[in-house]
């Protein structure tokens, strides 16, 4: 099958990342300026979610209909794949029909699989290993307000999650050196570690990781799937809250994002999206300009190829 996928930033080559993140930027101005957009007239994303989603499902619906297509929102639960059908026979029969497919799913396999017999591109709305159209957004973000990443230095502080793994392929793409303070048994994905060598240090004091740093992110302590660790996790994680204390130790001019979801007092102090270091809503509403340029990227070229 000859579509090409997003399923992680190691997908794309830096060059490539960079031009999506400018292009998410001139998209925005666009739609800043009221100007009417629609290279993808006809062309329909399915969109199977099997988590829970606000962000990605809007960003992904929105986006596909300014553009000019429309989406069509999947749960498990009104389908057949909930039902047992196999992913690579639902990966055949709704890549004959659909332009491109974007899966939120628990296992990375699940992607992999579909990708691997689907003729259309697939793009990852979120594994438990990886969330890389968020990095597109969070990279954007940093731009937007910082200019070029490269050389910088970015914290990330709380559980090793598929949101870590991602920054760290993020390190090695856009060139960053990435600190990442967690407790003893939470550390990201050691494939991950490996590849990038020296660009990522993982301590345990989450001070020595935003000393001087440019850029600090954090996440959720419970990720999808995990709610049953949950009360361990809130002892565990207690001292990895990121707070305007802990920013202060930052660079002078240091920015602050959160994916979101946000548990308010848990992960982050109660005030710290008001802080005005916090970039979190710029960073959430270019989820939609950043994944534009990649829609426009997949399923233009697959429609040109
Ligand atoms: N950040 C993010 O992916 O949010 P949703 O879970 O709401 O999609
Ligand atoms: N790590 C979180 C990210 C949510 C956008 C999760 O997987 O639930």
């Amino acid at each position: 099958m000859s579509a090409r996928h997003f399923l992680s930033l190691m997908d794309c080559t830096s060059q490539e990342l960079n031009s999506l993140i400018r292009r998410g930027t001139e998209l925005k101005d666009l739609r800043n300026r009221g100007m009417r957009y629609e290279p993808l007239k006809s062309r329909v994303l399915g969109m199977i979610f099997e988590k829970a989603s606000t962000r990605t499902r809007l960003s992904f619906e929105a986006g596909m209909i300014q553009l000019g297509g429309q989406a069509i929102f999947l749960s498990p639960r009104d389908t057949q794949l909930g039902r047992g059908e196999p992913i690579s026979d639902s990966a055949i029969v709704m890549s004959r029909m659909l332009d491109a497919v974007m899966i939120r799913t628990f296992a990375h396999s699940t992607l992999t699989e579909f990708a691997a017999h689907s003729r259309v591109p697939v793009i990852n709305g979120l594994s438990d290993d990886l969330h890389p159209c968020q990095l597109l957004a969070d990279m954007q973000t940093f731009l937007e307000h910082r200019g070029s990443i490269q050389g910088k230095t970015v914290a990330w502080i709380g559980d090793g999650n598929n949101m870590c793994n991602t920054y760290i392929e993020a390190a090695i793409q856009f060139d960053f050196q990435l600190r990442v303070a967690c407790p003893e048994g939470y550390e990201p994905n050691p494939a991950f570690l490996a590849q990038a060598g020296d660009r990522v240090k993982v301590v345990r004091d989450p001070r020595e990781a935003v000393a001087g740093a440019h850029l600090v992110s954090t996440d959720v302590w419970t990720s999808m799937g995990q709610e049953e660790e949950t009360a361990k996790r809130l002892a565990l994680f207690a001292p990895y809250q990121v707070n305007k204390a802990l920013l202060d130790l930052a660079a002078e001019d240091v920015i602050f994002m959160h994916c979101l979801p946000a548990h308010r007092g848990e992960e982050i102090s109660v005030d710290l999206l008001d802080d005005p270091r916090s970039v979190a809503w710029d960073q959430a509403e270019n989820r939609l300009h950043a994944q534009k340029a990649l829609l426009e990227l997949l399923v233009e070229h697959a429609h040109h190829a």
